[in-house]
């Protein structure tokens, strides 16, 4: 019978010993920095003792290129404790296949030698597309098992580390993680890295078997330690750069009527840092309330415009923003009921109107431009708002 072998347990029991590559680190942060937006997030999925996190962060201070939230995710409770003693770095623990973000949420997402280690590679890739605005870029980096160092692991008990490491280790193929991402519409461009696995080198193995501590994974630990590196066989990683689709470089044009002291580059000033609406103009008017300010804003696909409207004169006011509808289980008189969840927002100024009406209609443009959807989700789309209102600020 197989083991069924959780990953979060084996890399968690691993993480003590697990040992960095800082020359890999900064080779991946390189492209991962060089690829982001200024203000822009960055996700590590699978981020392991956090040293890409860690080297992406001195990447951009050595750039002098600022960068927003930088976050690290494992499955190994383990990793995310070794990854949050480093200074400046976030890490969390969840899982790659149902990541806890909301559509869109990152700028550039980075996996380094994780998909040999994931159940549903496939669904793995989807979920990194999943998370990554328009226009952003995925950075997959791919470490071949076949032609590995092979570890003998005949003999080892169930408990040991080893053996459990290289049962976790799984193939996959480099031309089936790039027909995914290209069925998804990215473009993709391969590397060949100069990395080396770092369970590659014997030396690292026999450092896990004796860190497993069993009298089998001794011997096996003597043996690997005098296996010359020369003779461990070691693949190059590949590395894939994915651009999704979208409209990073694409351009929306911004009008203003009737509306003292706005201009359409104040607007943009407001807009920065949140996605565009590529192919759409957006149309910022005043609503002549008659007796509250209230929100009013639309998405009209066949004009291709964003139409936002702001109260005049300006009053501060308050709005309940549904987030989200449960469905109750008895229906009422044949109909269908719902339980709301709502959050009260405030709107001080203009500017925070206008920030969060954009990002309600913007998602409307997604739905429909992006994901070809053609029914209005009024609580998605502020669900989307609620959580992106500080985005790039
Ligand atoms: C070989 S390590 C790589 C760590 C780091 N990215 C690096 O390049 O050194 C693989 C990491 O992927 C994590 N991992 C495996 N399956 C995962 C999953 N389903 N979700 C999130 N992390 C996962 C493991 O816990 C481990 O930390």
């Amino acid at each position: 019978m197989t083991e069924r072998l959780y990953a979060g347990d084996v890399f968690s029991d691993l993480a003590p010993v697990w040992k960095d590559d800082p020359d890999r680190g900064a080779r991946i942060a390189r492209r991962v920095v060089r690829n982001a937006r200024v203000g822009g997030r960055v996700l590590d999925v699978g981020c392991g003792t956090g040293f890409v996190l860690k080297n992406i962060r001195a990447e951009a201070a050595a750039r002098g290129k600022r960068l927003g939230k930088v976050v690290g995710i494992d499955l190994a409770d383990g990793m995310v404790d070794r990854a949050s003693l480093r200074r400046g770095v976030r890490a969390l623990t969840g899982d790659a296949l149902a990541l806890p973000f909301i559509d869109q949420a990152f700028d550039v997402v980075v996996a380094t030698d994780v998909v040999r280690f994931v159940d549903d590679p496939e669904r793995f890739v989807r979920e990194l597309f999943r998370v990554t605005m328009p226009g952003g870029t995925i950075v997959i980096e791919l470490v071949a098992r076949k032609n590995g160092t092979r570890v003998r692991t005949r003999g080892l008990p169930r408990e040991s580390l080893l053996r459990q490491f290289v049962a976790l280790r799984r193939s996959y193929g480099v031309a089936d993680v790039t027909k995914t991402l290209e069925e998804l519409g990215c473009e993709v461009a391969e590397w060949l890295g100069r990395s080396r696995p770092v369970d590659h080198d014997p030396e690292f193995l026999a450092r896990i078997a004796r860190w497993s501590g069993t009298p089998q994974d001794q011997t096996v630990a003597r043996r690997l330690r005098t296996m010359h590196p020369a003779r461990a066989r070691s693949p190059r990683s590949m590395v894939l750069v994915a651009r999704v689709p979208g409209p990073r470089t694409g351009s929306m044009p911004i009008r203003v009527r009737d509306l003292p002291g706005w201009t359409p580059a104040r607007v943009e000033r407001v807009l920065s840092g949140l996605p565009m609406a590529t192919g759409y103009e957006v149309v910022v008017k005043p609503l002549r309330y008659k007796k509250h300010p209230h929100v009013a804003a639309y998405c009209e696909f066949n004009a291709k415009r964003i139409t936002i409207q702001v109260p005049v004169p300006f009053r501060a006011f308050s709005e309940p923003v549904p987030y989200r509808a449960k469905r109750l289980r008895k229906p009422r008189r044949g109909k269908m009921r719902f339980r709301w969840y709502w959050r009260m927002l405030r709107f001080e100024r203009p500017d925070e109107l206008i920030r969060y009406l954009y990002l309600h209609e913007y998602y409307h443009w997604y739905l429909r431009e992006i994901r070809g959807k053609r029914s209005a989700a009024e609580t998605a789309c502020d669900r989307f708002a609620l959580q992106q209102l500080g985005r790039g600020r």
